[in-house]
């Protein structure tokens, strides 16, 4: 959940106070309760941390140029230890020989603490970084990775850190173990990574770490080893497709505004990609093969959060187009409940960030039980991906801000993909519906530049709202899920309650909370359900709650005192990726009016690498 960096210089000295905050900038999304950064110079050992965010430290850094050979950055999401200066990263030993900056969780560390301190280690801050700061400590005798490795032994949990040694002016070492860790190699300088963000503003070639290894980086020299036998690792050195201005807001006010906006392009990519044009055959690299190898009898998708509710959806999707039986699961509940599902189940694990420990354990748990497993991520090269038996990627480019918006609408892209593709294999429906479903998906980011145009509109609605404490979001069938979603934003970012229900569940005790003034938001697609919603609003509104309706058949509406946003007509099944972009920007706007920190809601973090 934390960010961390690392730089080397090659040779000389360099100024790394830019390098070390523009860095942690960019991964601030990952954890923003406390920062810190340490520089090894000529004059000896800089450290400054302090609670609260990087223009916190900013501050208290001032304007002074912070040279030196070897520097460390730290953002973080506090596991143990409430956010202070003291708890904050980097971490020392107790002789202040070794610096770390850590992102996980040391599962063991009240014993080896305790074991410490027999040994006379005494402690200063209540973090479990500190632990490992101090099992490196005691080890060391000069041999920096001799020491890190020893210590990464007796370590439980899951673990990536950069450390250093006070006598060692041109080595950093990085290690991992479940969390990701990666090298980017600039010129004249050597850094390491939670994320590539972190130094993409200064390369694009990467190594990443695979569990088990460790790197040591000692001036323009860079050596791989596995860290539990010490035997070398030869690393291929890759080319990252990302580039910063994609990492940038881009003249829009916040990143999440920016990749709501980014939608309609990067769902165009998709489907350059994956379906060029009506007339063709739905391409996904590496299906055909995976499907030929298996028979599938069931499709178990697990996720968390967004990232679920798009398998919510994909289910819908995948049994009325394909009329493949599927499963949903929250990936933290799939961890510890053991479904009587074995290798005709294809696990489909859904995650943005490729690194959510949950999602990641599910995975596990369903390939140990023989279940094939394949990964619809975005982020490439992440833990999922090497995981899983295929990856199918989302594309949609870095997403910076905490509420996830385009990653969502482009897993929902892949998963109609996928639904197509087995459709059209397997003949589960008449060519020419198929060739409808998909010229009408062509038509899918055109539809959306049009609701964007419309955005005012969505403003206008969170102004009207904006005093309610508390939300419904209503949806049946495909539109349930998306309800859930929408709810989820609205509650992420503006801190307003609010829960996504199914339109029939309303009367089983959800309506006991209709009262004068309570709103609710209606997802009422062109379907079949259309009236079952008409009926959902009545029962509202005989109650003097108050409705807002996202459709594409207002006249359906028309003469009700409600609030109606008209969005592009479509089939049902494609309706989520167009009544997303409504919810997102009526949760931004009512964010933005309550004054709250739309890109860094409070308590969160981008993934969550921690169960
Ligand atoms: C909500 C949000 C989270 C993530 C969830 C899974 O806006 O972003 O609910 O969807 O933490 O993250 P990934 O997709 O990275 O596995």
């Amino acid at each position: 959940m934390c960010g961390i960096l690392g730089t080397v210089i090659h040779d000389g000295v360099n100024e790394l106070r830019e390098t070390l905050i523009t860095g942690l900038k960019a991964v601030e999304y990952r954890g923003y309760d406390s920062a810190g950064v340490a520089i090894l110079g000529p004059n000896g050992l800089f450290i400054n941390k302090r609670a609260g965010k990087i223009a916190v430290l900013e501050d208290h850094l001032g304007g002074d140029v912070l040279s030196g050979t070897v520097g460390l950055g730290h953002t973080r999401w506090a596991t143990h230890g409430v956010p202070s200066d003291n708890n904050s990263h980097p971490h020392q030993d107790f002789r202040e020989r070794i610096t770390i900056v850590h992102n996980g969780i040391i599962e063991n560390y009240a014993e080896l603490k305790q074991e410490l301190m027999t040994m006379g280690v005494e402690f200063t801050t209540e973090t479990d970084t500190e632990v490992a700061a101090n099992l490196i400590g005691f080890y060391y005798n000069g041999d920096l990775p001799a020491a890190v490795c020893r210590a990464a032994r007796r370590i439980d949990g899951s673990f990536s850190m950069c450390v250093m040694a006070k006598d060692q002016p041109r080595m950093l070492i990085g290690i991992r173990n479940k969390l990701p860790l990666l090298v980017g190699h600039g010129p004249g300088v050597t850094y390491l990574g939670s994320d590539v963000t972190a130094f993409l503003a200064y390369t694009r070639e990467v190594t990443y770490l695979a569990d088990g290894e460790i790197v040591v980086i000692d001036g323009p020299a860079c050596r791989f080893m596995d860290w539990r036998t010490g035997e070398p690792v030869v690393k291929q050195q890759e080319r990252v497709e990302w580039d910063i201005e994609q990492a940038q807001k881009g003249g829009f006010e916040t990143f999440m505004m920016k990749e709501i906006h980014e939608q309609p392009a990067v769902i165009r990519q998709i489907l350059e990609r994956y379906l060029p044009s009506e007339d063709a055959p739905v391409y996904l690299p590496g299906l055909d093969d995976f499907a030929a190898e298996r028979e599938t009898r069931l499709i178990s998708l697990v996720g968390c959060g967004t990232a679920f509710h798009a398998c919510k959806v994909g289910k819908y999707m995948l049994e009325g187009l394909a009329g493949v039986p599927c499963r949903v699961q929250l990936a933290h509940e799939a961890l510890y409940h053991q479904a009587p599902i074995g290798k005709h189940a294809v696990t489909v694990a859904v995650s943005q960030s490729g690194e959510t420990a949950d999602t990641l354990g599910a995975v596990r748990t369903q390939s140990a039980i023989g279940s094939p497993v394949i990964a619809i991520a975005n982020v490439v090269g992440s833990s999922l991906t090497r995981e899983a038996d295929l990856t199918l990627y989302t594309m949609a480019g870095p997403e910076i801000s905490v509420a996830s918006t385009k990653a969502f609408t482009c897993q929902l892209t892949v998963l109609t993909l996928i639904a197509l593709w087995v459709a059209e294999k397997f003949q589960r429906k008449p060519p020419e519906e198929l060739k409808r479903l998909k010229t009408e998906l062509l038509g899918i980011p055109a539809k959306m530049e049009l609701i964007l145009e419309s955005k005012y509109t969505l403003e206008k609605l969170a102004r009207v709202y904006r005093h309610v404490d508390h939300f419904y979001y209503l949806g049946r069938g495909i539109s349930y899920p998306v309800a859930m979603e929408g709810a989820l934003k609205l509650k992420e970012i503006s801190y307003v309650h609010a829960e996504g229900y199914a339109g029939g569940e309303m009367k089983h005790g959800a309506i006991a909370l209709i009262e004068p003034g309570f709103p609710t938001c209606l997802l009422a697609p062109r379907s079949n359900l259309v009236d079952k919603m008409v009926g959902n609003m009545e029962e509202i509104l005989s109650r003097k709650g108050e409705v807002m309706v996202v459709t594409n058949v207002p006249q359906r509406f028309a003469d009700y005192d409600v609030h109606v946003f008209p969005f592009p007509d479509c089939p049902q099944v494609l309706s989520p990726l167009l009544m997303s972009l409504p919810l997102q920007l009526f949760a931004y706007y009512s964010a933005k009016l309550r004054d709250r920190d739309i890109d860094q809601p409070r308590n969160l973090a981008k993934s969550v690498v921690v169960e």
